[in-house]
């Protein structure tokens, strides 16, 4: 996604420029979004749908702009699912999580959700009682715990392993001999979400020819008539690198061989992405409040920290930032700065596990400038223990999709 630094900066020097206190800040360039959006939908082959999973991001502005790009959302609690209703009473809603509860299993059904993602056969029984009042038919996938020869581990693994996550395909055979002794629960496919954080366009590509090939012999094996499967999201932000994200030409490109391969020939794929589809679209500022020293390390300290923004500590990295230097300079003293070093970046909360960047070379930074940490719209402010310390939250604003 093409980042609108300038228009972004801009932005936050003129609400910077109208503000007494040290600024503290989420933006979000909508316009941004939906340029990446565009690009997405426009060149996913035929045959593939795109979801966005909420959990990423469920601000609302940020679902709007979404909406009526994509072909629907990914709710994994009854939480999301009534907001996701409360503002869009039609789009179409897949339901997905583990633990999922009796009442949410219910709301889902009430709600005329697309489609539930089973995790376990005791939620397989437990729908077939409820769906049995209703006299309605509960469409459904299950989530099946792949393992994949040589799978190209990422830094988050949600399957291929022992995980809490989806049947075991040892399961799968009584599964679906179950299934055929209850025609109120049609199967519509299968669903799997083996890792988040994946970088490698290719390596992500075989892992869904791996998937794909799966459910081929399935649907051989137990004569299955399936109409979709559902790769997941997983498609990662490069934290570590940014100037090297995700290739997405080549990605798309590759996807569409694949869907053309006669592997499944006809069967759609669905995507639900979260990172992917917003963490590009959301900045976090802080403005630097103090600047020490402590042995032989430089710390800057600024408004906020990750009780807002915790995605840099969740992940073991240092986030990119970029320093945006202020003019004014409200005290009599002469203003504290640090020169051709290397500086973490931490909060105000009181551990230091507040930390947000570490070695990060710098010129020249000063009491008063701006530090802006791109890649802040996915799991980042939604993930984070804003009550800690009982700071004030983040003024936080959009940038309109023009
Ligand atoms: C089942 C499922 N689908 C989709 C996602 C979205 O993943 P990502 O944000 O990595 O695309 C997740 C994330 O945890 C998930 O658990």
């Amino acid at each position: 996604m093409e980042l609108r630094l300038a228009e972004v900066f801009a932005s936050i020097r003129a609400v910077h420029a109208d503000t007494e206190e040290p600024l503290c800040a989420y933006v979000y360039d909508l316009q941004a979004l939906y340029q990446h959006v565009i690009r997405l939908v426009s060149t996913l082959p035929q045959g593939c749908e795109l979801f966005y999973a909420i959990k990423a991001n469920s601000d609302l502005p940020l679902l709007q702009t979404l909406e009526p790009l994509i072909d629907g959302f990914e709710v994994s609690s009854g939480g999301e699912l009534d907001w996701v209703r409360e503002h869009f009473a039609d789009v179409p809603v897949i339901f997905s999580g583990p633990g999922k509860l009796d009442q949410e299993i219910n709301r889902a059904i009430e709600q005329n959700v697309d489609c539930l993602h089973i995790e376990s056969l005791n939620e397989l029984w437990r729908l077939a009682e409820i769906i049995k009042q209703t006299g309605k038919v509960a469409k459904i996938l299950l989530r099946v715990n792949l393992a994949v020869d040589d799978l190209a581990k990422t830094s988050l693994m949600m399957g291929g392993k022992p995980t809490p996550f989806g049947f075991h395909v040892q399961q799968l055979k009584d599964c679906l001999e179950w299934l055929r002794a209850h025609p109120e629960i049609r199967l519509r496919g299968f669903h799997f979400h083996l890792l988040s954080h994946q970088l490698d366009a290719r390596a992500h590509l075989q892992l869904l020819a791996a998937y794909q090939l799966q459910v081929r012999e399935w649907c051989d094996e137990y004569a299955l008539d399936i109409d979709h499967i559902n790769v997941g999201g997983g498609i990662g932000i490069n934290y570590r690198q940014p100037e090297q994200q995700f290739d997405w030409a080549t990605f798309s490109a590759g996807l569409a061989a694949l869907v053309n391969n006669g592997n499944l020939l006809g069967i759609p794929m669905r995507f639900e992405l979260g990172r992917y589809i917003t963490a590009a679209c959301g900045y976090y500022v802080m403005q630097v409040i103090d600047i020490k020293q402590s042995y032989d390390k430089n710390f800057l300290i600024g408004r906020g920290g990750t009780h807002h923004f915790r995605t840099p500590y969740a992940q073991g990295h240092s986030h990119p930032l970029h320093l945006l230097p202020i003019n004014a300079w409200p005290y009599a003293f002469p203003r504290p700065e640090i020169s051709d070093a290397k500086v973490s970046i931490v909060g105000q909360l009181c551990t230091p596990k507040d930390l947000l960047a570490y070695d990060v070379p710098i010129d020249t930074v000063r009491c008063g400038d701006l530090m802006i940490f791109p890649y802040a719209g996915a799991y980042a402010w939604n993930i984070s223990h804003h009550e800690f310390l009982r700071h004030p939250h983040p003024t936080q604003w959009y940038l309109p999709v023009e």
